[in-house]
């Protein structure tokens, strides 16, 4: 009698909403469709680090309650730790991709799911290529920065937590006459600015990919309070840098840093030049833990049963992607290698400056910019 087969399946970077989920369908369709085994990985790559290594088998019966529902991952997943340069406690970065691969080794699988970012999938497919690992990886970032997939799993849940900030800072901005200033977060893409701002009503979205001046900031306002209105919104991407280029970092206990502090910063600034009451509201992580959303519930089922069907069908080296309302495979490669910045002449950066949303200072051969779009947006 031929041996069950056994696959893997790991969650890599940051968490965010939909991961349970696809962990959901990767097992059912495991289990049920093909009648295989599914081991899952604690804690990305380190869960393979580890001796023993970290792993349990995944039954159907963990997913019978309320993880569809729930944000995070069962897994549990990291995003430091990169094991081809891995930081030791003496200070020292080195190599332990073997040791990864020799814990994959370990678990005697036919076949590894990895459910990450561009870097994690970089890093997964890497160790795949030197162990000889049949690799499928699923595409998951609230940045939603993948190339080649119009969908990666955590974004609309992500844009929907901005948004019901958003609804939830309208009536106190109203009621006491305030600009409300909201960081959100987005790596150095401006996607979950530029889509729960536009959803949210905002009067300014500021994006890591279109440079802004205060005074278009400020002659956004005053046309607002020259109408009659008592106060306005402003998103800010968390990578959007001061007036003189500098990125806001917060440095970290071990020297790294991250993103965050942008938006204190432009408050700051706005109240200086337009004499307005301005607040903060930093959204943080509150954007990657909470329930997944229809559409991510969805997109991670999708995701999860296709991604199980591939192993199925013998094809490695592929990313799961959405595309004209299909689910295809894609190359891993391609997916790493075509990083996706807001487009500044596609449809929402059209969009906003239709709504008159201030966005900052278009270049000239943008498309919004050719239609005067730039001009009317700022003086509306
Ligand atoms: O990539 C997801 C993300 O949430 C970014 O939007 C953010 O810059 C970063 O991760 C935060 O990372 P950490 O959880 O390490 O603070």
């Amino acid at each position: 009698m031929s041996r069950q087969k056994r696959i893997g399946v790991l969650t890599s970077g940051g968490d965010c909403a939909g991961l349970n989920a696809v962990l959901r369908a990767v097992v059912h369709r495991a289990v049920e469709g093909y009648g295989w085994q599914v081991v899952g990985i604690h804690n990305g790559t380190a869960g393979l680090l580890a001796r023993p290594v970290d792993a349990e088998v995944l039954d159907l019966g963990i997913f019978d309650g309320n993880l569809l529902r729930r944000g995070g991952t069962i897994l549990g997943t990291t995003n430091k730790g990169d094991p081809f340069d891995f930081p030791m406690a003496d200070g020292r970065r080195i190599d332990r991709s073997e040791e990864v691969i020799e814990g994959y080794r370990q678990l005697d699988l036919d076949a590894l799911i990895g459910i990450g970012g561009d870097g994690s999938q970089d890093i997964l497919r890497r160790l795949a290529q030197q162990g000889g690992i049949d690799l499928i990886t699923l595409p998951k970032t609230i940045d939603n920065d993948l190339g080649h997939t119009e969908v990666s799993i955590g974004y609309a849940t992500a844009v929907k937590i901005a948004t019901d900030a958003l609804d939830q800072l309208q009536p106190t901005a109203a009621s006491h006459s305030r600009v409300m200033v909201l960081e959100v977060m987005g790596r150095d893409a401006g996607h979950i600015a530029i889509g729960a701002g536009i959803a949210g009503g905002a009067d300014v979205i500021l994006i890591p990919e279109i440079g802004y001046s205060l005074e278009g900031i400020a002659r956004k306002i005053e046309s607002l309070k020259a109408r009659g209105r008592n106060f306005a919104l402003v998103v800010v991407a968390e990578a959007v840098k001061t007036e003189t280029g500098d990125a806001v970092r917060q440095v970290q206990g071990d020297g790294s840093s991250t993103y965050g502090g942008v938006g204190q910063y432009l408050a700051a600034r706005i109240a200086e030049e337009t004499g307005s009451e301005t607040r903060v509201t930093v959204l943080g992580h509150l954007q990657r833990g909470g329930p997944p959303t229809d559409h991510d519930r969805l997109m991670a089922s999708v995701f999860g049963v296709y991604a199980v069907d591939l192993i199925a069908a013998g094809r490695f080296d592929r990313m799961v992607a959405w595309s004209g309302r299909q689910v295809v495979d894609i190359p891993i490669t391609d997916a790493i290698a075509g990083y996706k910045a807001v487009d500044i002449a596609g449809p929402l950066v059209r969009t906003a400056q239709g709504l008159g949303i201030y966005l900052g200072e278009l270049p000239e051969d943008s498309e919004g910019a050719r239609t005067g779009r730039v001009a009317e947006s700022v003086g509306s």
